[in-house]
């Protein structure tokens, strides 16, 4: 017998499509848990959150040093005004071996969270360093590298900066979707809101120094915590990760940097790029 609802559609009509809807759904749910599955497979390392044991739970104290092994001073480091048209691109690994960052040193300009020292002029240096590992969709230097004051990337141009608009000191500018970073801002470096379009964006993460002022040595002793973790290693896929969890995320699915008995330290060397060598160094 064919029974009939309020609406006089047959039982057995209502049964079939609910049995459909629930089987559709089933499938939409199991394709996306599949999904799901594979895209984690695909983006995560299958050493992540495991942290690297050596460092105890703790940024590790890493001096800075040549291809030779040779301390650098933070006197030595070349520095940019706003009429710089280049800047070497120098870059060592923190706080885990293949993170790179990039060292600057701005002439005449008070950076949060930098070393500052006093220059020939008498005026005031900063010396910083930030992830170079875009904070949008993770492109590493070169393609994301610092343009000084006067020298603005062909790509940048093209979204409309000329001489007018571009910042005084540059930006830190990410070749692949346009993404920039004011390097005088210290932590909250995020310019123009990207602008690539993502929940990721933040501002790239600063490594904090520690500058000892007899040796002039410069030692990278931790990232600074209020900005989100390094991109490669987000717990969530926003990244929305601050505190205590940003230290054992970034401490977490890589190698350590090699220890030198001799220097009693971590260390990390500075690389240049090959087309602009620092001079006197490499
Ligand atoms: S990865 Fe840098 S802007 Fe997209």
């Amino acid at each position: 017998m064919i029974m009939r609802n309020n609406s006089g559609q047959s039982k057995d009509s209502v049964d079939e499509s609910r049995r459909s809807f629930l089987k559709g759904a089933m499938i939409s749910l199991f394709s996306v848990a599949l999904g799901g599955i594979s895209l984690e497979r695909f983006f995560v390392p299958t050493t992540r959150n495991v942290p690297v044991t050596s460092y105890d739970g703790k940024y590790p104290t890493a001096i800075l040093v040549d291809p030779d092994d040779n301390p650098i001073t933070a006197s030595e480091i070349p520095y940019a005004t706003p009429s710089s048209s280049s800047y070497p691109i120098l870059v060592f690994n923190y706080p885990l071996q293949d993170e790179p960052n990039i060292l600057i040193r701005l002439r005449n300009v008070n950076i949060p969270k930098a070393i500052h020292i006093k220059n020939s002029s008498g005026g005031i240096d900063s010396i910083t360093a930030y992830s170079g590992i875009c904070q949008h969709l993770g492109c590493t230097v070169p393609l994301l590298d610092y343009h000084p004051g006067n020298s603005i990337p062909f790509e940048a141009q093209l979204i409309g900066y000329n001489k007018s608009n571009w910042p005084t000191y540059g930006l830190i500018y990410c070749k692949c979707h346009g993404s920039q970073y004011n390097p005088i801002e210290g932590p909250h470096n995020l310019y123009n809101s990207g602008p690539a379009p993502s929940p990721a964006n933040h501002s790239l993460p600063q490594v904090l120094f520690y500058h000892d002022t007899t040796t002039d040595y410069i030692y990278a002793i931790g990232m600074n915590p209020v900005n989100a973790v390094i991109r490669t290693h987000l717990w969530q896929p926003n990244g929305e990760v601050y505190g205590p969890e940003v230290v054992q995320e970034n401490l977490s699915g890589g190698s350590a940097l090699p220890y030198d008995d001799s220097l009693g330290n971590y260390k990390t060397v500075v690389v240049s790029s090959s087309n602009f060598k620092w001079s006197g160094r490499f």
